[in-house]
C-alpha cells in the first residue's frame, strides 16, 4: 500500500522530485557559477562601467583591478588576495609600469 491520489499509486513522486532536485542542485553549484556575475558592487546603477584616465596622469607605475572586489576601482587595492583565499581562484591586478629612461 503506497502513496494514492484517485485510486492511482502515485509513490513514485516523492523519489522522481527527490532526484530531480538532487540534479538542479548539482547542476546550479557545478555549471551555473560559471555564469555568475562578476562586478558584485562598483556602479551597479549603470549600464555599463567604464573607466577612464589620461596616460599623463599615470605616474611611473599603476595597478587596475581585474577581480572588481577593490573599494578603490577600477584600481587595486589588493582586495584579489581574499577573494582568491576564499573562492580558489587567482586572480590579480593588471600592472603597468613607465619604462626607465636610461
Ligand atoms: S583588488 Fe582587484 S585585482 Fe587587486
Amino acid at each position: 500500500m503506497g502513496l494514492e491520489i484517485a485510486g492511482r499509486d502515485v509513490s513514485y513522486i516523492p523519489v522522481i522530485t527527490t532526484i530531480a532536485l538532487g540534479i538542479y542542485v548539482v547542476w546550479n553549484a557545478v555549471c551555473r557559477s560559471k555564469d555568475a556575475v562578476i562586478n558584485l558592487s562598483v556602479d551597479k546603477k549603470e549600464e555599463k562601467v567604464v573607466n577612464s584616465m589620461d596616460i599623463e596622469d599615470i605616474g611611473d607605475s599603476i595597478a587596475f583591478c581585474r577581480c572588481w572586489r577593490s573599494k578603490k576601482f577600477p584600481l587595486c587595492d589588493g582586495a584579489h588576495n581574499a577573494h582568491n583565499k576564499k573562492t580558489g581562484d587567482n586572480v590579480g591586478p593588471m600592472c603597468l609600469k613607465r619604462k626607465s629612461k636610461s
